[in-house]
């Protein structure tokens, strides 16, 4: 990292505020006040610890980059999933808020290598890191963090250690995955749902699972919770493609279009490039030829808001929320906990941000 990136007085002063964070329990639609109560407590935990393993780096300068993201903002789904699954077991077991802040480490540690992939210039509604220190010093804070995530999953065991392990290992090969895209005989709609699978399910189901693990909670709880967290997660980045096209950046933090700017092929772009439907011509013309141009991006949100591709992509979502639904199914009779996985699939659906 040269130290042009890294020093004068820009990289230790205070960042703007980033998103207002948002009560990640409002999604919960919860009724059960002891409930609510714990996962509150925990999650203050979970967030308290994070904030302090993200910000504990080699160099106070270098603290201000590897915590920018924990402390810009975040929805803090993955620890809310953590929680979620030590329900089923002993919520109040050791290392749960330590399970939580390795999957949001994990998390934050892939957004500093995506947004590089993507060429984002924001997140969180500020700068993205490789935007504010550049690209060298983005990647190394990323990994930084992820050897922190390492060295928090040692201290709780063999079992976190190979949930940890093979969660980073998923999520990294799912970014390799979409690097280096399709093979030449690989449909592109089945690599998106390979990268998917890699780049965002693996640490939805990790984190259901490693949060049932770590509770003590049943294999077979375990099971279903990681299989509901598969689907979830699919379902979440089509949800994030779908964002990309329609809501606006003071909302998500992302700058509208972005996808379509940097030329990823999301499921409503692969989708609008395969449709025959002479209305789509338009659109797929401009999708065809690469990467779109600045000043065509707004034409190609307002063709894709009329676009068969997009239903046919929300119809997809919805067919892995309900998949991730019907996971839960072998799950205990816990009424309250249940209802909450089930809001947060309807979340996922309905989610603006
Ligand atoms: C963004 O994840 C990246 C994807 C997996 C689609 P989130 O939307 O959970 O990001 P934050 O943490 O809330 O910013
Ligand atoms: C998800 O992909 C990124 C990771 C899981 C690392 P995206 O590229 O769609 O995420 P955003 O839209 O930049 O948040
Ligand atoms: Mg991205
Ligand atoms: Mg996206």
């Amino acid at each position: 990292m040269s130290t042009g990136q890294m020093s004068g007085a820009e990289a230790g002063t205070a960042f703007p505020p980033g998103l207002p964070a948002a009560d990640p329990l409002q999604r919960l639609a919860l009724t059960e006040p002891e409930f609510e109560a714990r996962l509150r407590v925990s999650l203050a935990r979970a967030e308290k610890l994070l904030q302090a393993t993200a910000h504990d780096a080699p160099d106070p300068r270098v603290a201000a980059l590897t915590g920018h993201l924990a402390a810009t903002g975040g929805k803090r789904l993955r620890p809310l999933l953590v929680l979620l699954g030590a329900e089923f077991g002993d919520p109040w077991a050791d290392g749960i808020a330590e399970a939580a802040t390795i999957t949001e480490l994990v998390h934050i540690a892939s957004l500093h290598h995506d947004d590089v992939m993507d060429g984002a210039a924001t997140r969180h509604g500020v700068p993205s890191v490789h935007a504010r220190w550049g690209e060298r010093a983005a990647v190394l804070g990323g990994n930084w963090l992820f050897a922190r995530a390492a060295r928090l999953a040692a201290g709780l065991g063999p079992a976190a250690v190979h949930l940890h392990a093979e969660a980073a290992g998923r999520l990294i090969g799912g970014q390799l995955r979409e690097l280096a895209g399709p093979a030449p005989d690989e449909n592109p709609v089945t690599h998106y749902f390979r990268v998917a699978a890699g780049k965002t399910a693996a640490l939805l189901a990790m984190a259901l699972g490693i949060g049932a693990v770590q509770a003590g909670a049943p294999a077979t709880a375990v099971a279903a919770l990681t299989d509901c967290g598969e689907q979830l997660g699919i379902a979440f980045q089509i949800a994030d493609d779908l964002l990309d096209l329609r809501a606006p950046a003071e909302v998500t933090g992302k700058k509208r279009g972005n996808d379509l700017l940097a030329g990823v092929q999301s499921l409503p772009v692969l989708l609008a490039r395969e449709s025959t439907d002479p209305a789509d011509a338009e659109l797929r013309a401009l999708l065809d030829a690469g990467p779109v141009p600045a000043a065509d991006v707004p034409r190609a949100l307002e063709l894709f808001e009329h676009s068969r591709a997009l239903a046919e992509t929300e119809a997809v979502m919805h067919d892995r929320l309900e998949r991730a639904r019907a996971a839960l199914a072998p799950l205990p009779d816990l009424p309250a906990q249940r209802g909450a996985l089930l809001a947060l699939c309807d979340y996922v659906a309905l989610r603006t941000s």
